[in-house]
């Protein structure tokens, strides 16, 4: 059984941390999207996607590389991402708002989504730098807790 993870984060490396305790769980790769091939992905029975949200969606490097993959029928995949919103409005539902755009294009390709994560995560966009940002230190130790309970639960669905 192989895993997977195609991340991308460069504001505050907050979603890396997620993905790295993903993969620590599942003994998955880690890769970034310039830096996977399409149809590479195909030699992996579950493949996760994260990034920071930006403009309410993933990154496009995200979106591009979905775009760009093969039909996939039947195979698993996972979305995850961190956002900048203030923590106690980050519902489960703000989450999968966000995540839409590429559940639809990984829908659209026959993959299989079982499961989705989000969290909150240090944003310090545009004005906000002035104020210090919000969600310092964000993920913090509980949400990486939950990160890999969620982690855990992708490993049953596994094969
Ligand atoms: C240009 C830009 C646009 C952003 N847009 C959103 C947004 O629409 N919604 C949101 O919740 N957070 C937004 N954020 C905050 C990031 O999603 C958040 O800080 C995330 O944790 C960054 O992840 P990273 O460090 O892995 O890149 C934005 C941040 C930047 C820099």
């Amino acid at each position: 059984m192989r895993a997977l993870i195609v991340v991308f984060s460069y504001h505050h490396k907050n979603t890396e941390a997620v993905a790295r305790v993903i993969a620590k769980a599942l003994g998955a790769d880690v890769v970034a999207p310039k830096d996977v091939k399409p149809t590479d992905l195909a030699m992996y029975d579950l493949v996760g996607f994260g990034s920071g949200i930006y403009d309410a969606k993933h990154h496009p490097s995200v979106l591009q590389l979905a775009d760009r993959l093969p039909e996939a029928k039947g195979k698993k995949a996972f979305i995850f991402s961190t956002c900048g919103l203030f923590a106690f409005a980050v519902s489960n539902r703000f989450i999968r708002s966000n995540h839409s755009a590429l559940r639809e294009k990984l829908l659209a390709k026959g993959y299989e989504v079982v499961g989705e994560f989000g969290c909150p995560g240090f944003n310090t966009n545009v004005f906000l730098r002035f104020f210090g940002g919000i969600n310092r230190g964000r993920p913090n130790a509980a949400d990486l807790e939950r990160t890999k309970a969620f982690a855990e639960g992708l490993a049953h669905t596994r094969g």
